[in-house]
């Protein structure tokens, strides 16, 4: 009896360390030096993106910007030249929803602006844009799932940054083991900011996640392999998971059958040239630099 219990303490023992080494273990090639970050300092609601522009000239919006408002905004002030077939993935696939916006408001490029659309309204009208243009294009792929069995371990299951990797294992806490949470510097991304994902391009996106952040834990993806799910993590897989991270910080509220669209034959060229030739009566920025 006395034997059992000796014997009985020593596997938990084992087990202890066992467990601590499966957490600790695939951690330290990250590890670095201690940083710690309130949930405030990364989940970035900072309004205005530059101190020399004004809260007019732009600021984040509100509140996550939803597709059916961008819908009626997009019907009401853009179909006039913008047919849904004339924006193309390749025009927005370089550019930052930032820039757009900045578009829509100061008139870059000569594109026309919209004084009496709100802030919200503006942001709602280029998501919406996005969309139409392919930007979300992967409703009837298995995207969700391959998120959640490799990236939700550090970036959360909702992408606010509060994967278990990064907050702790729950056994971890249970043994009493010090929070994962130091071992990270930077912490995971959180896809709900705006100043991280509204200031970045889709091929910026598709660059970090095939080639890793670093120095950060975020891993490099290309050519990997997720064998549970029999899918190889190529350049097309990495573009959809794109399109699913950037769902983070806008709300898709439309139904599942209005379909976006992905393909149109439009000859590209320059835009700045395109715009003063295609919008003759329309008010031209004063400060045209191209
Ligand atoms: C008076 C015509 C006109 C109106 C109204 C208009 N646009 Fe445009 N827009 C253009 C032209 C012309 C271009 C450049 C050619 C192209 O890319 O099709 C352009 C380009 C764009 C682009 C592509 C920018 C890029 O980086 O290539 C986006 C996005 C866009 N517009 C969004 C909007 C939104 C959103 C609205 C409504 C709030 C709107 N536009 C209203 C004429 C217009
Ligand atoms: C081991 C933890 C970990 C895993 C697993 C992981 N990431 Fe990351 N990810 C990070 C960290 C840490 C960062 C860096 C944040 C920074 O530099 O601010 C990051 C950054 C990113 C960024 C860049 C965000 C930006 O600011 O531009 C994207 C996109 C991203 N991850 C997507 C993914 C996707 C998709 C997967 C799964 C295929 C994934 N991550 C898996 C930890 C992880």
């Amino acid at each position: 009896m006395h034997i059992t219990s000796k014997i009985k303490i020593n596997t938990n023992i084992v087990g202890l360390v066992a467990l601590s080494l499966a957490i600790i273990i695939p951690l330290s090639g990250c590890v670095a030096t201690e940083k710690k970050l309130t949930k405030d300092q990364f989940l970035t609601k900072e309004p205005v993106l530059n101190k020399q522009l004004s809260q007019e000239d732009f600021a984040f919006p509100s509140r996550p910007p939803k597709l059916s408002l961008g819908q009626t905004v997009f019907t009401q002030n853009c179909a006039t030249c913008h047919t849904a077939s004339s924006m193309t993935y390749d025009k927005i696939k370089d550019t930052r929803p930032i820039d757009t916006y900045l578009m829509l408001t100061r008139g870059d490029h000569g594109h026309p602006t919209f004084p009496k659309l709100t802030r919200d309204q503006r942001w709602e009208a280029i998501f919406y844009a996005r969309y139409l243009a392919g930007g979300a294009d992967i409703k009837n792929k298995d995207v969700a799932s391959i998120f959640g069995s490799n990236c939700a371990v550090c970036h959360g299951a909702k992408g606010f940054a509060d994967g278990p990797l990064f907050t702790g294992h729950p056994a971890a806490h249970e043994l009493g083991l010090a929070p994962i949470k130091d071992e990270f510097d930077p912490p995971p991304a959180n896809f709900h900011s705006y100043s991280r994902m509204y200031n970045r391009t889709d091929d910026q996106l598709v660059k970090f996640i095939s080639e890793g952040v670093y120095p950060s834990a975020m891993p490099s993806w290309l050519g990997r392999e997720d064998l549970s799910k029999g899918v190889v993590f190529n350049e097309s897989l990495i573009r959809d998971l794109v399109k699913y991270v950037r769902q983070f910080s806008y709300e898709d509220d439309l139904p599942a059958s209005s379909g976006s669209s992905t393909t149109s034959a439009k000859p590209a060229g320059k835009k700045s040239k395109l715009l003063s030739a295609a919008i003759p009566g329309a008010k031209l920025s004063k400060s045209e630099k191209h």
